[in-house]
């Protein structure tokens, strides 16, 4: 952001104290923005991008800044978000949580287009700003291995019978197999089968097809199918999913991330704990580990039924699972979780979607005496209802903000995750 005349402008592509020529993109009564033609004088934080897409592709908006000022970035905004939007402060600002800056992306929705003007079949993220497919060949956030498709992609979906039906390839990273989800808006041919299992064996990944909704992802062929799975090494477990299933898109962080939760939340043996937003069961079964008993709350009756096949894939037993609607929590809701929880609740980990968990933060803060869990750690992907949520918990239940951190979940790109903790 800089001024021009004392108007503010903001300027995509420059960082902070850099000298700039840009270009006027809108001009709006109270600001204007802009975006960079060239720069005059360039800042320390900025390094040559990697990715030769950078620019174009929508996938990473921030290649152009060093990782570590990305992060430095990053907590700013947390702590801004916290002071701004709820009038708080952490009492410690916890060392930022990171992984690899390159090949994280395990989960990715792609997008394919015949663009005869560019050749043939597209395979890629969006363009920037743009409902444009981004004419790339590789991609440095993805893990080689799946970078390494996009061009074979593309040559595959030419082959099919035809290639313009085939709108999306999603794909999903587990620990021994690469999953592929094929949207297919008409029935497959069985030619289109025989191109689809040689590109299987050729490049070592399963197909899964998808007719029309969430619902009907199913294995092109389920005999022999490798099992789709990752791993939390440090708790001895392996987590079965599903292509399409929610999970973390950073393995590695993930491992990191779940430790460093559980570290801050501080169960022991003897503790009653609630996981809501539970998912697959990703905190859940490793809580269980070192606590007495475990609740897992959480929307879709898919994943619950996911968390209780890793369940007993685990070997867990001490945990429980609960179909529920978070958004519509109240006190009434709370009691029941309580009672089966055994009439204890001493922790409660939290990790909404990006909407937050007011309803819940709600609650929590009307709890009284023994109803109180002593500790709550929330994780977030979204610094904005974070500092509200936080905002109730400590203006209205009496909670202190004790520590928070970002975690470099997605390097490159504007999304914030981060970790809080409130005693
Ligand atoms: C950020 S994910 C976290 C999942 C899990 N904790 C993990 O680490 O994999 C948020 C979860 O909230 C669930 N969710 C979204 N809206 C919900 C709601 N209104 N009530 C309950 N769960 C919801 C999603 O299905 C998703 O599993």
């Amino acid at each position: 952001m800089g001024r021009l005349d004392g108007k503010v402008v903001f300027v995509e592509g420059a960082l902070p104290h850099e000298s700039v020529t840009a270009q006027i993109l809108k001009s709006k009564t109270s600001y204007d923005t802009a975006k960079v033609v060239s720069v005059e004088r360039d800042s320390w934080m900025r390094v040559a991008p990697r990715c030769q897409y950078f620019g174009v592709c929508g996938g990473c908006l921030m290649q152009h800044l060093a990782s570590d000022a990305q992060v430095a970035v990053k907590q700013r905004l947390l702590e801004d978000a916290f002071g701004h939007l709820a009038g708080i402060k952490p009492e410690q600002v916890l060392a930022p949580i990171h992984g690899p800056s390159w090949g994280y992306r395990y989960r990715a929705r792609l997008t394919v287009r015949l663009v005869p003007q560019k050749g043939g079949i597209l395979v890629g993220f969006h363009e920037r700003r743009s409902s444009f497919v981004a004419d790339m060949m590789s991609c440095e956030v993805l893990p080689r291995a799946v970078s390494d498709l996009l061009v074979p992609l593309r040559e595959m979906i030419g082959r099919m019978s035809s290639p313009t039906r085939f709108p999306q390839i999603e794909l999903a990273v587990g620990d021994a197999v690469i999953a592929l989800v094929l949207r297919h808006l008409d029935p497959l041919t069985e030619p289109d089968k025989t191109v689809l299992r040689a590109f299987a064996q050729s490049h070592g990944v399963q197909w899964w097809l998808q007719s029309k909704g969430p619902d009907t992802v199913c294995l092109l062929d389920e005999e022999g199918a490798v099992p789709l799975t990752y791993a939390l090494p440090a708790f001895g477990i392996s987590m079965p999913f599903r292509p399409t299933d929610f999970t973390q898109v950073n393995h590695q962080i993930n491992q990191i991330l779940v430790s460093r939760a559980l570290s801050l939340l501080g169960a022991t043996e003897a503790d009653h704990v609630l996981d809501l937003f539970c998912g697959l069961g990703n905190f859940t079964l490793p809580l269980a580990r070192g606590s007495q008993q475990v609740l897992g709350v959480e929307g879709s009756q898919a994943l619950v039924d996911r968390a209780h096949a890793a369940a007993s894939h685990n070997g867990v037993s001490n945990v429980a699972f609960q179909t529920s609607d978070l958004f519509t929590f109240t006190i009434e809701s709370y009691a029941v979780l309580m009672s089966a929880l055994g009439g204890r609740i001493d922790r409660v980990l939290i990790d909404p979607p990006r909407e937050g968990a007011l309803a819940v933060c709600e609650v929590l803060s009307q709890l009284e005496g023994q109803q109180r869990p002593k500790r709550i750690v929330y994780v977030s992907c979204n610094p904005a209802t974070l500092a509200r949520d936080a905002g109730v918990l400590e203006q209205q239940g009496g909670y202190r903000l004790k520590q928070a951190g970002v975690v470099n979940m997605f390097p490159h790109t504007g999304h914030v995750e981060s970790i809080a903790v409130f005693e």
